[in-house]
């Protein structure tokens, strides 16, 4: 391998992980503005598994293309009331008229479609433009153990709005060659948003997604994330699987399909060493 790893010498410490995950809800962007590494389908199962794990979860689709929505069988119909209204802060319309309870056990779901790329043109000039998202989600915090925001593939003002928003961030990273490419201008972003507007942010782990152990190339690429990451990479990294896709397509979590296959079970240890890390 002779890409350079660009991540060496970065402070990723986990020190002052130490909030009460109960009250309030501990606030997760799941982010990386490179495509199809995994957020979406991490943003499903691993709310999923915390759900599992009997913690309330609120998903928050913030990804105006809806896979989030749509891989939890939610399909908007039009006139529907969803995130963007929320975003814009639209007079009567709230909370409670958008959220869709239940998507799966102790899962919430806040549900966007296309309509939330027009917030990123309509919020350019607006005064607080970076904080509407951890405005619609402050009241609301007390009902949750955990907010996961499922974010776009870009570095853009959505995604900032998440990063405003949360306590932390866990940073799917897909196991090919190039997968560290990118990752220093993400970690350059996060670090510009602690700086400005969100000092207490914080990089919770990072998922290794769509590994195959079957050859010595991708054992590599994993002990390369690795090494670049040290004690933030999760444990467990995710397998690729087939049953993903079929998954998102059915609508529903993989544990709520077949809970022992090992793409379930993975996400759920990645649940339990989240949730020791946050203990
Ligand atoms: N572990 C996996 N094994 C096999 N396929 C996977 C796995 N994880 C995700 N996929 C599939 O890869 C595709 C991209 O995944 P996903 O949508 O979760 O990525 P994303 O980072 O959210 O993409 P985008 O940047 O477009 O929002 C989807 O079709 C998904 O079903
Ligand atoms: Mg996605």
């Amino acid at each position: 391998m002779s890409e350079d790893i660009e991540l060496k010498g970065l402070d990723f410490t986990l020190t002052g992980l130490n909030s009460n995950v109960s009250n309030p809800a501990r606030v997760i962007a799941v982010v990386n503005q490179k495509g199809g590494v995994g957020k979406t389908t991490s943003t499903i199962n691993l709310g999923a598994a915390l759900g599992a794990e009997g913690k309330r979860v609120l998903l928050v689709d913030f990804d105006p293309q809806g896979a989030l929505s749509v891989g939890l069988g939610i399909h908007i119909a039009d006139n529907r009331p969803t995130l963007f209204q929320l975003i814009m802060a639209e007079q009567d319309i709230d909370f409670d008229d958008v959220v869709i309870k239940n998507v799966s056990t102790n899962l919430d779901l806040l549900p966007c479609d296309i309509n939330l790329a027009k917030a990123e043109m309509l919020l350019v000039s607006e005064v607080g433009r970076e904080q509407r998202l951890a405005a619609v989600l402050a009241p609301h915090l007390g009902k949750y153990d955990f907010v996961l925001i499922d974010c776009q593939p870009s570095l853009g003002l959505l995604t900032v709005n998440a990063l405003a928003a949360a306590n932390g961030v866990i940073i799917p990273v897909e196991c090919e060659y190039f997968a560290l490419r990118g990752v220093k201008l993400l970690v350059d972003s996060i670090k510009i948003v602690q700086g400005r507007v969100n000092p207490k942010l914080q990089i919770d782990g990072v998922l290794a997604t769509m590994y195959d152990p079957r050859t010595y190339h991708q054992k590599e690429v994993l002990a390369r994330i690795k090494d670049a990451f040290k004690g933030q990479l999760f444990k467990t990294p995710i397998t690729r699987t087939i049953k993903f896709p079929d998954a998102q397509v059915q609508g529903r979590p993989l544990i709520e399909i077949e809970p022992k296959h090992s793409g379930a079970t993975q996400y759920q240890s990645v649940a339990r060493e989240l949730l020791a890390r946050l203990a």
